[in-house]
């Protein structure tokens, strides 16, 4: 069965840009429940931890440079299906081919600064939330 969980990353485009209100709205608006939410800035170790799967990547290292360029808000969602409906909410990766209205095709940059990350599985998903959040910043 699918999880309920998904972990999202405003990244730090988006978020110097002021789109966390317009992100965190849509969010909502697509019936995700907030369960746990908080702003930011990741150092580079920490941002190579958490991209640590995507290691030897050519944009890794460039990867890792952004995401501790400025702050995030990471947040901890629920919803039934969550993983699939936050990927569909968000966007492909590339914005370049990000279906119209969802949140990459609005906000995004290009496909590194893009805006948002969704977790990609149940795994994964469970892997990052932990990453960010203790149980006592969970509600
Ligand atoms: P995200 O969903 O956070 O997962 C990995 C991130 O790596 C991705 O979003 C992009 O920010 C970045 N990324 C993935 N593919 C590329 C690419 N081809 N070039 C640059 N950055 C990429």
């Amino acid at each position: 069965m699918a999880g309920r969980i998904t972990l999202t990353m405003i990244k730090p485009d988006a978020v110097a840009k002021n789109y966390t209100g317009s992100i965190v709205k849509m969010i909502g608006d697509a019936g995700f429940r907030i369960a746990a939410m908080k702003l930011m800035h990741l150092t580079p170790v920490q941002a190579a931890r958490f991209y640590e799967v995507h290691k030897g990547k050519p944009f890794y290292e460039p990867l890792v440079a952004f995401m501790s360029s400025g702050p995030i808000v990471a947040a901890l969602l629920e919803k039934e299906n969550a993983i699939a409906d936050f990927r569909e909410l968000i966007g492909a990766t590339n914005p370049a081919n990000a279906a119209p209205g969802t949140v990459r095709a609005l906000f995004a940059t290009d496909v590194q600064r893009n805006a948002v990350h969704g977790s990609d599985s149940d795994e994964n998903a469970i892997i990052e939330s932990d990453f960010f959040f203790s149980g006592l910043e969970r509600y």
